[in-house]
């Protein structure tokens, strides 16, 4: 009797091992045709803008766009900034040869919306809010953005970000009133 059980027990295990196997065997399958699937249809996951000062400015940074189940997660650092809040969206052109900035266009507004905060369902896609510098001049961003994609006519790609001198205010049309234009960068495609 206790052989049998010893056996019966032994059998189970095996089993279950073999079970466990073919699932984990099964994910890694699942996994690589979805790596395959991305590369097949040329689907962009992550975009990054490198911001360069304008005439007469300090400011640097860099900031990365990643696909995110509910849009996009953005995240950089900024420096040389003024300590305190600086607007920062993005804007129609990926244009940023004229020396102040404003080769950029106006805010990214593809479906005609008022210009106001990020949290605000009723925006322009490229209202991004503020940024706030310390006193060393340094600030940093990190949230996700339900507004933003790379596909279709509310995609970034090709874009630009603008840093702003002064506070955006959310309520003054079209611009939120934050002042001139410090850094300016092209949105292009990043490699995963
Ligand atoms: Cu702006
Ligand atoms: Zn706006």
């Amino acid at each position: 009797m206790n052989t049998i059980m010893k056996k019966m027990k032994a059998i189970f295990v095996l089993v279950l091992f073999a079970g466990l196997y073919t699932f984990a065997g099964a994910q890694s399958m699942n996994n690589m045709s979805n790596m395959q699937m991305s590369k097949k249809t040329g689907m962009i996951e992550k975009a990054v803008c490198v911001v360069y000062p304008t005439q007469g400015n300090h400011v640097t940074g860099t900031i990365i766009f990643t696909k995110v189940k509910n849009g996009l997660r953005v995240e950089g650092d900024l420096h040389g900034l003024a300590e305190g809040k600086h607007g920062i969206h993005i804007h129609e052109y990926g244009d940023c040869s004229a020396p102040d900035g404003m080769s950029a266009g106006g805010h990214f507004n593809p479906k005609g919306k008022a210009h106001a905060g990020p949290m605000e369902a009723m925006r322009h896609e490229g209202d991004m809010g503020n940024i706030v510098a310390d006193s060393k001049g340094d600030a940093h961003i990190d949230y996700v953005d339900n507004a933003l994609s790379f596909e279709g006519m509310t995609s970034i790609i090709g874009r630009s970000v603008v840093i702003h001198k002064g506070e955006d205010d959310f309520k003054t049309q079209p611009t939120g009133n934050s002042g001139a234009r410090v850094a300016c960068g092209v949105i292009g495609i990043g490699k995963l």
